[in-house]
């Protein structure tokens, strides 16, 4: 099969991450007889240096007339001064919205094999995590209306507005997840305060009837960012809005030891999505060959499984990641475990 991909590398280290990625996905694709094609799509800072704005209209139609699309990061010291519609995030924001891609997964998992890297006491980071976030990615706060007043004293407002069929459709998305998985959802809300989230879970609670084999739990955000460190193994699927979502990936994809190990695939209607490691372009460490390319290596498993319906060729990419954490090197950068060393021990274990 012919697989149509869209790079962009992005800034700081989403050049090293996504090359060794691509690495992979060519092993891998040459193993079970696919060929890859891909095109590089310029967005992010690279954009603006180049083409003055983040997110140029022929970057867009560029990802449309791929499979998939593929992201490293964006951002950095560079373009921070730069005014909002011109940051760099614009360009992600914009490719999340412009391609519909509403449905943001961010699994976690914490093994045996990689258990010691966790900040977790031992006795809780043992028995493991394995869940998976469903993010809503198109709405809420980050793309409510927004402003500056200047009378009576000098004020912001940012606004969080989801419509019902925002929420029903992030819904079901994760109680169809949970049926492929341990059938348990937590739905993360502010429901004791906030007006949306009181929808969210008169939504969620709609769902439910639809959905009677699936477990269900409300949640109180508060309390289950408490919950992610004294407890993380009572979560299978938490559905969340895109703020509270990316707030509490952070903090779950911390419990794993690196936010350099974990993926995400953000999701339309469709079979298209984009696939980013949920970390940043860490322009700090760019260019020195230390960075992780485990959250990229990762993100191409999930691009094959979602958007090319390749699930053994994913498998076999998860294998191999998994395989190259186990042993002395382990699965964390630094002290001569640089960018190269992990992608060619995951590169040995693809077969
Ligand atoms: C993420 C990032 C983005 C977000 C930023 C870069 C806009 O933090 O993907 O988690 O807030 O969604
Ligand atoms: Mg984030």
């Amino acid at each position: 099969m012919k697989l149509k991909i869209a790079l962009v590398k992005g800034d700081g280290i989403g050049p090293e991450v996504v090359s060794a990625a691509a690495l992979v996905l060519d092993r891998t694709a040459g193993i079970y007889g696919h060929e890859v094609v891909y095109e590089e799509v310029l967005a992010g800072g690279a954009a603006i240096d180049e083409a003055g704005e983040p997110l140029p209209e022929a970057s867009v139609d560029a990802c449309r007339r791929c499979g998939a699309v593929l992201l490293g990061a964006v951002g950095g010291p560079k373009w921070d001064t730069l005014p909002p519609a011109l940051r760099p995030e614009r360009a992600i924001l914009g490719l999340r919205k412009e391609l519909g891609l509403y449905a943001n997964l961010r699994p976690v998992k914490l093994n045996p094999e990689t258990a010691s890297g966790s900040p977790l006491r031992a006795d809780i980071a043992q028995k493991g995590i394995d869940l998976i976030f469903m993010r809503e990615l198109t709405g809420g706060v980050y793309f409510g209306e927004r402003g500056r007043t200047t009378t009576p004293v000098e004020a912001a407002f940012d606004t969080e507005r989801y419509s019902a069929p925002e929420v029903e459709r992030i819904g079901r998305r994760a109680f169809e997840a949970a049926r492929g998985r341990r059938k348990k959802v937590t739905s993360v809300d502010k429901a004791n305060v906030l007006e949306t989230s009181r929808l969210w879970r008169e939504v969620m609670h709609r769902l439910c009837d639809e959905y009677p084999d699936i477990e269900y739990a409300d949640m109180l955000v508060d309390n289950a960012s408490m919950q992610l460190i004294i407890d993380p193994g009572q979560f299978d699927v938490i559905v969340t809005s895109n703020l509270f979502g990316d707030i509490l990936s952070d903090e779950a994809a911390a419990l794993t030891g690196s936010i350099g190990l974990i993926p995400s695939a953000s999701l339309g209607d469709g079979s298209f999505g984009l696939y980013e490691p949920i970390h940043g372009s860490a322009p700090d460490i760019a260019g020195r060959g230390i960075a992780n390319p485990t959250a990229a290596v990762l993100s191409a498993a999930m691009m094959l499984r979602y958007s090319f319906s390749l699930p053994r060729e994913a498998e076999c990419i998860e294998k191999a990641v998994l395989a190259a954490q186990v042993g002395a090197a382990g699965h964390m950068t630094g002290g001569g475990n640089g960018t190269n060393e992990i992608t060619e021990r995951i590169l040995d274990n693809i077969r």
